[in-house]
């Protein structure tokens, strides 16, 4: 009788340690996969351009027309368009649009930022 228990008692034993096994395993990762969603919501914090980060902020809302390297795309160029647009009108473009350029990509206060550093681009 003893005997004929003994493999289900060695299987029982088998799937118990099993179990236990696999929850640690579980449990670290739940941790690594935590440590992941921390590190990505780091990362999207960096993304989002603080309001004072012209560089930022163009590259977030502008580059997508107006190119990487503000070298034109659906836009004109941008690289030299302080020689041609004061920081005054960079702004009223941002904030006002022109033509098929969408109005309040970014608010007026990041707007500022961007068309002063966007005029020094001669
Ligand atoms: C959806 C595409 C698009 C986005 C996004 C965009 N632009 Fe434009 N932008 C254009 C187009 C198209 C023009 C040309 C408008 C025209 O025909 O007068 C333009 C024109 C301009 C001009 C005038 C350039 C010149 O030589 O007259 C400036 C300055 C400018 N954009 C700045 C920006 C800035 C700064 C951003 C980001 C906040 C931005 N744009 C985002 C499409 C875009």
């Amino acid at each position: 009788m003893k005997n004929r228990l003994m493999p289900f008692a060695s299987i029982a034993i088998l799937g118990i340690v099993l179990m236990v096994v696999v929850s640690y395993w579980g449990l670290n990762n739940a941790d690594k996969m935590l440590a992941a969603q921390e590190g990505k919501g780091q990362a999207t914090e960096q993304a989002a351009p603080a309001a004072d980060d012209p560089e930022g902020l163009v590259k977030a809302s502008c580059v997508s027309c107006h190119g990487q390297n503000l070298e034109g795309g659906v836009g004109p160029e941008l690289a030299t368009v302080g020689s041609r647009l004061s920081a005054e009108q960079i702004a009223n473009v941002i904030n006002n649009g022109q033509n098929t350029m969408p109005a309040g990509m970014v608010d007026p206060a990041k707007a500022e930022v961007i068309a002063a550093w966007l005029a020094e681009h001669k």
